[in-house]
């Protein structure tokens, strides 16, 4: 801390104090509290400090291991919060802020945030939550008909059925694909009390093995899909290695072809298969996997058909794409997170069973908690204690509504159509990857380089491969520094570039406040950006490998 730092004496009086009486309006976490309630973007944009500092620079202050002795005065830590951590935090709401999954929030959650955590329930049992839980209950009936579309009879019957549950209200994607994976593995060795197995939840995944006569268990994924998978693969003892990864086509879909080849061989070496995932949106270029023929598939072969639709699951919502997603109410189980296109803030994730007795494989109790035969949803959970986050979930869906939710998804898709129409137009750019959804790909590639890859020998390309993919990330980290958008960067193996390793630039169009504008001046930047300084070094060395005339003049 830069200004010195008062103690208070800890006393009982001090502890009641903070428990009991809020802070005066003039002093600043009142200021704080004010200025956020009227104007929240005005306070991000004024607190957020848009330079880059270096992160060894930003550790100093993060330093000090020893937990305080004596309490700090509130307004001191909270003078020390504005400085040191929301000045040097992101600013994700911005609208040029482009490169990520989790954006800009409605208005509205943050005092209903305030809600939430002044009520402070935990939805592991209705003891603590009370009308929580058929709340949370309501939401997962919600997203389930999204997806499945069954009866008033259906939901009638099972949203607040005891001992079933709709899905898994989860922290996110990652903790519910990893349930998802859990019900598919315990439903594929589930207990056979007549030949005297006692299921898998007892005698884990070695024990199921060995009694069904297999050699090992797999999952089986596109190359796309998305990190906690592995994760899941991992915690469920199946094995990061047991994820078998399946090359995608060129519009980065799982190969059919391929994915049955790997299912007969698995099934030759007897490995039994767990289960088939299908991404809706992948996370890197948002496309989405033929999840019909991997429904049919699935059916046939008689495994667990999960598919992955954190992001692209509210594509549902428009009444022009929801047949991108095609197949999908075939899932066994879906994820769908509500922190990324349903605007919900973090820590907002679902599982959502087809089937309301599916979740029985991974049903757990305990006598003191979550009863046999109750409502508690923390039978069906991988979590312990849970906040009611559900509840800005429940008010998203009602706020903004299925029409509000369309317009949202429908312009995030259109933007991005819009953004690879711009790219393609500009000479210096190379589009990657067309947009299926909201999420696009492209590099910086000067005229000069793209004449000369069209007559280039396979070395050459390559040469001129590796120094663009160091020019797309100078461009994309000096872009960052700069503080005035941001897009985000991964690496990709295009067929076209016959699956050579391309760094690209990604971008996500979520926020509705990002104009054209706006991804005009991304593309202007960058192009500035590729002239300066910072890139010189990689256009010399282009200009080399492209026989064309040296650089001279550079700007700063
Ligand atoms: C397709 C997909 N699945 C799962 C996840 C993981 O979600 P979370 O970060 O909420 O755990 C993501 C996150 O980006 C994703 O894009």
């Amino acid at each position: 801390m830069t200004k010195e730092t008062r103690y208070a004496e800890a006393s009982m009086e001090a502890m009641y104090r903070i428990f009991t009486v809020p802070e005066a309006p003039g002093s600043t976490l009142g200021k704080i509290d004010q200025k956020l309630s009227q104007n929240i973007a005005g306070f991000l944009q004024e607190h957020i400090v848009a330079v880059e500092k270096d992160l060894e620079e930003l550790q100093k202050d993060f330093s000090d291991s020893e937990i305080p002795e004596k309490p700090i005065f509130v307004s001191d830590q909270a003078d020390f919060l504005m400085d040191k951590l929301v000045a040097q935090s992101v600013h994700t709401a911005s609208p040029s802020f482009i490169g990520h999954m989790t954006s800009a929030l409605p208005y509205f959650m943050l005092p209903l945030s305030r809600i939430m955590i002044a009520l402070n329930q935990n939805l592991v049992k209705i003891e603590t939550s009370k009308a929580f839980t058929p709340m949370e209950r309501q939401v997962l009936g919600m997203i389930h008909r999204l997806i499945y579309q069954q009866s008033d009879e259906f939901y009638a019957k099972w949203m607040h059925e005891p001992g079933h549950s709709l899905g898994s209200f989860c922290s996110g994607g990652t903790i519910a694909n990893i349930t998802a994976l859990w019900v598919a593995r315990n439903g594929r060795f589930d207990k056979d009390p007549k030949q005297g197995f006692t299921g898998i939840q007892r005698l884990g995944l070695y024990g199921a093995l060995k009694h069904f006569g297999y050699n090992g268990a797999a999952i089986l994924v596109s190359e796309r899909g998305h990190y906690s998978l592995g994760k899941a693969a991992d915690v469920l003892g199946i094995g990061r290695d047991s994820l078998i990864s399946i090359k995608a086509d060129a519009n980065n879909k799982i190969d059919m072809r391929e994915l049955k080849t790997r299912v007969e061989q698995l099934r030759r070496e007897k490995i039994a298969i767990i289960a088939m995932v299908g991404v809706a949106g992948t996370s890197e270029t948002g496309n989405v996997d033929p999840l019909d023929q991997m429904a049919d598939l699935a059916a046939e072969i008689g495994c667990h058909f999960h598919v992955d639709a954190a992001w692209g699951g509210p594509t549902l919502f428009s009444g022009k794409y929801a047949h991108i997603l095609k197949g999908i109410e075939r899932a066994d189980s879906v994820t769908i997170d509500a922190h990324k296109q349903m605007y919900v803030p973090m820590g907002a994730g679902m599982v959502i069973f087809k089937r309301p007795s599916l979740v029985s494989s991974i049903e757990h109790h305990a006598d003191y908690i979550i009863r046999k035969g109750s409502r508690d949803l923390g039978a069906y959970t991988l979590e312990g204690s849970r906040p009611g986050i559900a509840m800005l979930l429940h008010s998203g869906l009602k706020i903004i509504g299925r029409a509000g939710y369309e317009i949202l998804i429908e312009q995030g898709i259109e933007k991005a159509k819009a953004f690879a129409d711009m790219i393609r137009q500009e000479p210096e750019f190379e589009l990657v990857t067309e947009p299926e959804l909201n999420i696009l790909t492209y590099r910086y590639m000067p005229a000069f380089v793209r004449a000369k890859l069209s007559t280039a020998t396979p070395v050459e390309v390559d040469q001129i491969h590796e120094v663009l993919n160091r020019l797309t990330k100078r461009i994309q980290k000096n872009q960052r520094a700069r503080g005035k958008s941001f897009v985000s960067r991964t690496t990709l193996t295009p067929e076209a570039w016959d699956r050579r390793r391309t760094v690209v630039f990604r971008v996500v169009l979520a926020n509705p406040l990002t104009s054209h504008d706006i991804l005009r001046d991304v593309l202007a930047e960058q192009k500035h950006i590729a002239s300066t300084n910072a890139c010189e070094q990689c256009m010399q060395e282009l200009h080399a490998l492209c026989d064309d005339r040296p650089l001279r003049a550079h700007a700063v």
